[in-house]
């Protein structure tokens, strides 16, 4: 059990002997990634600050330094010029004022003047432990410099909102800028504030966002609002959901609203329905930033809260998510790998073959690392398949029941289980034939577009390391399948 004091002793508190011990811890573990950015020890979760600035993408994350729990946060930056080699850049903001003393809770970023503003939630507790919440400014140099400024730019949350009041995002519009900011209203539901400033210095509140979502769970985390294909997009994390159906099965959710531009005047968003980013286990409080080319590039967590890990014994703790490229077809936000990903292929294998009331693996398509598409063709069997980082007792299955169109993954054999409280098993049905399947599966995760991105399932895995068997199966009937894949080598020594 670690205690409070453990949890909210800083980095700099550590003696060199302490870190060294601990980085030590982290690289015996079977479990560290090879392409996706993961922390260097303790504890990551939401991507903040995502922009592309002077020539390169940056990243960074909330960090809790000293191991695999929830304590008091850093931000963690990163940068890259591809999105596929990392620069690490070590820790970027601090909790070291009054009032970040208890973390440097989520934010964004934004260019201006040529540098990059980060606007934040500083985190406070009294002796008491009663939270205090600001929303701060931290401002970096094209030299990778950040200060902070001495005080909050909105000191406190205003009336009628609880002390759950953070992770602002922040953008430029009609000549002023503009914040939403997750609160909770005093009857305990969750919503997004709207602020606008003509500086960055001094914010006035303008209201609620007047979204048809009014009683939709008690907090909304980590909200993201931008246009995209002359549609207005909302993102965010509500917590409180319902399961339902296939639907929100995670502890949280994360998930969006499309619909017309959000009028500033008026702050009237309508927008269609709730609908899930995500249909994995592991993924929540996902960001977004635009690049030179125009395109709208995400970021999750690959994690949730309060759920325990396999690494966790090792000092460590989650990932970040491959950056996806996102557009809107049909009314739905359709996430695909970012091109420069192709990059890190290796040794190519590709098979055609017809998969009939059978279970067939393929003389030299295996895998522990790796990208892999199939195209499906000429569907009849009742269900089909693929088993992956397998070996005799082990598996992760998706599976496909093709009369309700229903896709199915499964982890419950994938290795050492993740938080089962919540269940092993994934499921989502399509609006249209399974067509594709395009897989990227990396030490301990899994991601995987269905039919180029009308679906994602995101999932942590904790597989043997003899785990490098794939099959593909078809059952009561047949499907002609294409498969590529590519082996995917390791992109730096993280
Ligand atoms: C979401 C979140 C944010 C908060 C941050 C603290 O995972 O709870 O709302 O700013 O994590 O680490």
């Amino acid at each position: 059990m670690w205690t409070r004091e453990q949890r909210y002793r800083r980095l700099e508190e550590a003696a060199p002997e302490e870190i060294a011990s601990l980085l030590e811890t982290v690289h015996a573990c079977p479990f560290r990634q090879t392409f996706h950015i993961q922390p260097p020890m303790g504890l990551m979760n939401d991507p903040n600050g995502l922009a592309y600035f002077d020539g390169y993408y940056h990243v960074f994350y909330q960090w809790f330094p000293l191991g695999p729990v929830h304590g008091v946060k850093y931000w963690y930056h990163m940068k890259s010029i591809d999105l596929i080699t990392w620069i690490d850049e070590g820790p970027g903001i601090r909790p070291d004022l009054d009032f970040d003393s208890h973390g440097a809770y989520s934010g964004s970023a934004l260019e201006q003047d040529g540098k990059l503003y980060l606007m934040y939630t500083g985190n406070k507790r009294d002796e008491n432990w009663r939270r205090y919440p600001s929303q701060c400014i931290a401002v970096m140099n094209q030299n990778g410099e950040i200060s902070k400024w001495q005080d909050p730019v909105i000191p406190e949350p205003p009336n009628g909102y609880t002390e759950h009041f953070r992770d602002p995002r922040v953008w430029k519009e009609d000549g002023g800028f503009w914040a939403i900011i997750g609160a909770q209203r005093e009857d305990l539901t969750g919503t997004v504030l709207l602020y606008s400033s003509p500086d960055m210095k001094t914010w006035r509140l303008e209201g609620e966002l007047k979204t048809n979502l009014p009683n939709f769970g008690y907090m909304w985390e980590c909200p993201d609002y931008f246009e995209l294909d002359n549609s207005g997009v909302l993102i965010f994390s509500p917590q409180g959901i319902e399961a339902k159906g296939d639907e929100f099965q995670n502890i949280y959710q994360s998930g969006y609203l499309i619909g017309e531009s959000l009028n500033l005047l008026s702050r009237e968003f309508h927008h269609g329905a709730f609908k899930e980013l995500d249909r994995g286990f592991d993924f929540y409080a996902p960001q977004t930033m635009v690049d030179p080319n125009g395109r709208r590039i995400l970021i999750g967590w690959m994690g949730l809260p309060e759920i325990v890990y396999p690494t966790d014994k090792n000092g460590w703790a989650h990932c970040l998510t491959i950056p996806r490229e996102l557009s809107i077809q049909n009314g739905k936000l359709i996430q695909t790998p970012v091109k420069e990903l192709e990059a890190l292929r290796k040794q190519k294998v590709e098979i055609q073959a017809c998969i009939e009331n059978e279970s067939k693996s393929f003389l030299g398509l295996t895998g522990t690392t790796f990208e892999m598409k199939i195209k499906i063709e000429n569907l009849d069997a009742v269900e089909c398949g693929i088993e992956f980082r397998a070996n005799n007792t082990k598996k992760t299955v998706l599976k496909y029941e093709a009369k309700r169109k229903r896709l199915i993954l499964d982890r419950s054999l994938s290795g050492e289980s993740v938080g089962i409280d919540y269940g092993t098993i994934r499921a989502c049905s399509l609006e249209s034939e399974l067509l594709t399947v395009h897989l990227f599966v990396d030490v301990s995760s899994v991601e995987i577009f269905i039919n180029d991105g009308e679906e994602v399932f995101t999932a942590r895995i904790f597989p043997e390391e003899d785990g490098q068997d794939i099959r593909f199966f078809a059952n009561h009937g047949s499907m002609d399948m294409t498969v590529e894949k590519w082996a995917i080598s390791r992109y730096n020594g993280q």
